[in-house]
């Protein structure tokens, strides 16, 4: 098992690897990141990842490198790595440049690509599901820092994951500031109520999952009704299911939102048949190219 680094082309063992303190993802978190897996070696779902980065790193103003180099370059660290299952986690900073705040001031971009060997989430969290926090810190608007875009500044989740913990939780589940559920710390969340999977639409201010994605493309695919749309937590709590969705948990259940327990605390049948999904959909993946369904 090995940790690496490739900063700007060069790959080390993750110790050996410096940056500087005047680079601006260190400063400000003026940087776009992205999580990626692998299944069989291969980084899955790589050009919906590609995309999301390319997405917020137009909305920062940050230039990425050229696509297929950097495709390369994620590809030869994996290699370099030789983990079984890698995870993988590509920053792009502004660079450094003066200590002022002026993005235009700043050298060229920096590329860092740290690839360790990917630990699943512990077995008992799919078995009896997890519990999550309603924190006071609500998400920030679209108006402000915009969730939709993947920035290194994480602070509005490591608040609320950091009232979560305090308060003896596993996660934290943001509203906006109108009370509409929004997303995790670190995942999507989707409801299972009367027949129907729901998610909120990125309207509400969230980030687009790769995970929500491929979910709500195999639930289609697999004759469910599926609704993005505006989610109160009230509905929320009345939810037979509740589950996360990201890269790294695939789909994982909820049994408690704060005081409230969903159904009857224990973790229902559609948060495992949809995790079956997505870890079939990426073994066909794996073996050959699967059927494109939103990842
Ligand atoms: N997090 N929402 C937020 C705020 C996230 O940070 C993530 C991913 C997701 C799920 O997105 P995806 O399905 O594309 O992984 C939703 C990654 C895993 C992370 O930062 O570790």
């Amino acid at each position: 098992m090995s940790f690496v680094v490739n900063l700007n082309g060069t790959i080390s063992p993750v110790e050996q690897v410096t940056i500087s303190v005047l680079d601006r993802g260190f400063l400000y978190g003026d940087s776009v990141y992205e999580v990626i897996r692998t299944y069989g070696g291969r980084p899955f779902c790589l050009d919906q990842h590609l995309a999301r980065l390319n997405r917020s790193a137009e909305r920062l103003g940050i230039s990425l490198p050229d696509q297929d180099h950097l495709v390369a370059e994620i590809e030869r660290t994996i290699e370099t790595a030789a983990n079984e299952e890698s995870y993988c986690r590509i920053i792009v900073t502004r660079g450094s440049g003066p200590l002022t705040l002026d993005p235009t001031t700043a050298e060229d971009p920096v590329l860092v690509i740290l690839v360790k060997a990917y630990t699943p989430f512990e077995d008992w969290m799919y078995q009896k599901g997890i519990r999550v926090y309603v924190p006071s810190v609500r998400r920030t608007s679209p108006q402000a820092l915009d969730p939709a875009i993947k920035s290194g500044n994480y602070l509005n989740s490591v608040l609320a994951l950091g009232e979560a913990r305090k308060a003896g939780f596993d996660d934290a589940l943001l509203l906006d500031r109108q009370g509409l559920v929004t997303e995790a710390t670190s995942a999507n969340v989707f409801i299972y109520r009367k027949n129907r999977l729901i998610t909120p639409q990125l309207e509400t201010g969230l980030l687009a999952g790769v995970t929500r994605g491929l979910v709500i493309g195999l639930a289609r695919q697999n004759g469910m009704i599926l609704e993005e749309r505006d989610l109160r937590l009230d509905e929320m709590l009345e939810a037979e299911e509740v589950m996360l969705t990201s890269t790294l948990r695939e789909v994982m259940p909820v049994v408690q939102i704060g005081d409230h327990q969903i159904a009857r605390g224990t973790p229902g049948p559609i948060a495992p048949r949809l995790r079956s999904w997505v870890r079939d959909y990426a073994q066909q993946w794996v073996l050959g190219p699967a059927q494109p369904v939103g990842c």
